[in-house]
């Protein structure tokens, strides 16, 4: 009873989603619980996207299934503002909003309100005397990766560093900077060029797309999720405004005998034994969020298990 239960409940979930008229708000808020955000009180996001984050956003997604450092934990960027709009002097960073959970893989500042290329940040910590880094230039700000300056301030609830200018002539202010707390990320793969993934190819199959298609068989089909049906864009998800989540959809044969349909030795016995197969999804893929949490802190996450990458009977 409590399976049919659950089985009804997912049903008329996927059919409202696909309808986007009705969300269960049950699985709705859980989900959004999961990464941090309450759904009950909420007012629509105002804070506009900085350029550095959007930017930010699609390097992860380009590469979010192999930036993964750890099964069970998401790679998530979190955001933090300066306590004050200083433009040069000490920049004090509250980290107490969220606190660093995992292992901190790099640590950027990017000063995004002054783009002038002419100008260079001298950026230095009251911890570390000697250790200076200099910022680069980029279309979405001048950056500076703080990892080793910064590092031995991570667990500490504020984060101080201070800024100098060089190379200017006139006075620079609005330096608008924000600090970014890489966490469980493989950085040095960030950076690398996009390696093709592996994707299993079952070799003595007789069956191909085509024939799945016409005889109906269980496959792979497209779905994009839009996050506006949801009332979520700009609620809840500031990017992105649609993906492609994926469903398994058609027939399983009764002896799902070929290799196109992905089939365990369970799946042999349950066939012995004459019980139902269902074409269900057998392995899935992340996809890369923004979201602003409770505590008012912007977070780039790669959530797990988000679209469905392969299907089979079972
Ligand atoms: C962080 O990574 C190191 C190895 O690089 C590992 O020993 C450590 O357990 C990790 N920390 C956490 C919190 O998982
Ligand atoms: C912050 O971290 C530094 C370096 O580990 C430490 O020396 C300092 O006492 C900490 N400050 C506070 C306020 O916790
Ligand atoms: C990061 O990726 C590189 C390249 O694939 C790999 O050699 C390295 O072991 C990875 N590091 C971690 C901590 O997973
Ligand atoms: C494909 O078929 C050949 C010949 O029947 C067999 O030797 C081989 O093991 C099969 N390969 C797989 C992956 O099932
Ligand atoms: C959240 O941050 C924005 C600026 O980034 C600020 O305007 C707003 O007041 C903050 N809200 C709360 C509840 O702290
Ligand atoms: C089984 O996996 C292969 C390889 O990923 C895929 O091409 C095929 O479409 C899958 N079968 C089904 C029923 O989706």
């Amino acid at each position: 009873m409590r399976t049919l239960g659950i089985w009804l409940y997912a049903v008329v979930f996927a059919a409202g989603l696909r309808m986007g008229v009705f969300v269960p708000p049950r699985l709705s808020s859980e989900f959004l619980q999961t990464l941090g955000i309450d759904p009950g009180e909420r007012v629509p996001i105002t804070r506009p996207l900085l350029p550095y984050v959007q930017q930010l956003f699609l390097q992860i997604e380009e590469k979010q299934d192999d930036l993964r450092m750890y099964s069970d934990r998401d790679p998530r960027v979190l955001f933090y503002n300066p306590e004050s709009h200083s433009s040069e002097g000490l920049l004090e960073f509250d980290l107490s909003g969220a606190p660093i959970d995992g292992n901190v893989t790099k640590i950027e500042v990017a000063f995004t309100g002054h783009t002038h290329r002419q100008i260079s940040l001298q950026i230095t910590s009251p911890y570390r005397p000697g250790i200076r880094v200099s910022s680069f230039h980029t279309e979405q700000g001048h950056l500076a990766d703080i990892t080793n300056l910064a590092m031995d301030q991570v667990l500490n609830t504020t984060l101080n560093l201070f800024v100098s200018v060089s190379k200017s002539t006139h006075q620079v202010r609005h330096l608008n900077p924000i600090l970014a707390v890489f966490l469980d990320i493989n950085v040095s793969l960030l950076h690398s060029v996009r390696r093709k993934r592996f994707v299993p190819t079952n070799r003595n199959s007789t069956i191909n797309m085509e024939t799945a298609e016409t005889l109906n068989y269980c496959r792979l089909k497209e779905w994009t999720v839009d996050f506006r049906d949801l009332g979520w864009y700009e609620k809840f998800i500031q990017r992105p405004i649609t993906y492609q989540a994926n469903i398994c959809d058609g027939t399983c044969p009764v002896a799902p005998m070929d290799p196109y349909f992905n089939a365990t030795n369970h799946v042999l016995l349950k066939f012995r034994f004459n019980k139902r197969l269902c074409c269900s999804p057998i392995e899935y893929m992340s996809q890369t969020l923004i979201f602003i949490n409770n505590n008012n802190i912007t977070a780039i996450q790669t959530v797990r298990g988000m679209s469905v990458s392969r299907c089979g009977c079972r």
